[in-house]
């Protein structure tokens, strides 16, 4: 049978979900697959908590906690404010589980085995004062190529580009706020240039398909040419590095939270009580069952699911690519980028205890989904969000409801009449998709509102236009 396997970015555990994820990744994604369950496909939507890397270790030390206190607070909390927001996740992981940890190691341990991993000594930044390498966000400098400060490690998130941290100018650490010296330490380095012409024939098979700036982030990386990319780090928390002697030596975070994915695919399979094997059917295809896969993020992720993943996938062999990569661009909130180190924006959970219950939920979901940064960014704002709820769901929307029924009642004694077209002919799509919506009820997500909308839309609304189009809807129903 057909299947569609959903991804959703796994976000760091640092701190709680924020508007801008939801309509960077989250939502998006939830709607795509209640929207194919709606039409009968097999889906399964994955997502759970990234646990590792500096971005949690940074904020165990900000909190004076350890990382692991930190991922077992914020971890329930976001799976909480999720499942309020109405995310129909099949799974919600993480990759603090021994699952993911296997996962990753054997990955590692078959790329050594397919020479796909060389040893090298290189520079890297060491602060002296904390006695440490500073790995991706632990040190910060002015990006080599976009010249604006604030460039991490690893990432400008300004420009998107990646280098060498060494590259980084003027850099700072994170810890200490002191010049860190440049000292050498052994990691292992992944071929990149190995998937060149894979992942460059991958891409172009997309250009017809994929967004523009999904499109151009790739194949500016494929332009430079793919280098030597350690995929490890000097780090205590993380996964370890599964060689003898490798101690104090982790998995890059970004070369195992893709893996994530099909760790939590192992996961739903345990909970489940599948058998071990059942995650393959998600992943690969090797009878041509009509398998698609289709990974949801924010444009900050682009390149680790369009190039990164896929040629980690492409290394395993026989495994299925992302075959649509929908990034978003970013949401902003009155005007200016969501930060939580400058405390700007609006976490869902502080939503959510504003405006508790599912309505609530469903107002905040349809505000979004009218306002999603699909081609470019796209603002949220209080006054934007009032209005939706007062002129379009409760105005236009509960006002065309509350005629109907009113109407209906006194005209048609609350009964409603027979069509007087054939439903075969004129009527058809909208027959289709009313029947559709109405046999998926409890999928679909707009309940409260929309369950009688499609009540009445069912039958009262081909009704409606098929007499007099207008002129209900301009009469005063008292
Ligand atoms: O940006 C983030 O929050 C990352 N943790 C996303 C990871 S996606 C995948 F690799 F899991
Ligand atoms: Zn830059």
């Amino acid at each position: 049978m057909a299947k569609t396997l959903i991804t959703a970015a796994l976000p760091y555990v640092n701190s709680y979900i924020h508007l801008g994820h939801l309509a960077g990744a989250y939502l998006p994604a939830d709607m795509y697959a209640r929207f194919l369950r709606l039409t009968g496909r097999e889906v399964l939507f994955v997502c759970g908590s990234d646990e590792h890397g500096v971005a949690i270790t940074i904020s165990a030390e900000k909190e004076k906690t350890t990382p692991q206190a930190i991922i077992d607070k914020y971890h329930p909390m976001n799976e909480q404010a999720f499942a309020g927001f109405g995310m129909s996740f099949d799974i919600y992981s993480r990759t603090s589980l021994p699952t993911h940890h296997d996962t990753a190691k054997e990955f590692f341990k078959d790329w050594l085995n397919k020479g796909l991993l060389i040893e090298k000594e290189e520079p890297q930044f060491f602060d002296e004062t904390a006695n440490m390498f500073l790995p991706d966000r632990y040190v910060e400098g002015i990006c080599p190529n976009c010249k604006k400060d604030g460039a991490r490690g690893d990432q400008c998130d300004s420009c998107g580009a990646t280098y060498e941290q060494t590259a980084l100018i003027s850099p700072k650490s994170v810890i200490s706020g002191k010049s860190p010296i440049v000292k050498s330490t052994k990691h292992w380095y992944f071929k990149m240039g190995e998937f060149q012409d894979q992942l460059e024939e991958y891409i172009e098979s997309h250009s017809k398909d994929w967004k523009d700036h999904v499109l151009q982030q790739s194949r500016s990386w494929l332009k430079q040419g793919l280098n030597d990319r350690a995929a490890t780090r000097d780090m205590k928390w993380g996964i370890q590095v599964p060689v003898d002697g490798a101690d104090g030596k982790v998995i890059y975070v970004w070369f195992e939270a893709v893996l994530g994915y099909i760790s939590a695919t192992k996961h739903w399979a345990q909970n489940n009580g599948l058998d071990e094997h059942a995650w393959k059917d998600w992943w690969s295809d090797p009878k041509g069952e009509d398998r698609n896969y289709v990974a949801f993020l924010g444009k900050d992720n682009i390149v680790f699911h369009t190039l990164i993943f896929p040629m980690l996938l492409m290394s395993k062999g026989e495994m299925i690519l992302p075959q649509y990569v929908p990034a978003n661009e970013f949401l902003n909130f009155e005007g200016k980028k969501f930060s939580k180190s400058k405390n700007w924006g609006i976490f869902l959970r502080d939503y959510q205890q504003d405006f508790p219950g599912e309505s609530n939920a469903d107002i905040l979901r349809y505000a979004l989904a009218t306002n999603l940064p699909e081609t470019k960014d796209s603002d949220f704002t209080w006054k934007d969000f009032q209005a939706r709820n007062n002129n379009e769901l409760a105005a236009i929307f509960g006002n065309f409801i509350n005629r109907v029924v009113v109407l209906t009642n006194k005209y048609y004694e609350g009964v409603i009449p027979e069509s007087t077209v054939d439903l075969n002919d004129a009527y058809e799509p909208l027959r289709k998709l009313v029947k559709e919506l109405t046999d998926n009820l409890d999928a679909f997500s707009f309940k409260s509102a929309s369950n009688a909308f499609i009540e009445i839309a069912s039958y009262g609304n081909i009704f409606f236009q098929e007499k007099e189009p207008w002129k209900l809807w301009k009469e005063d129903p008292d």
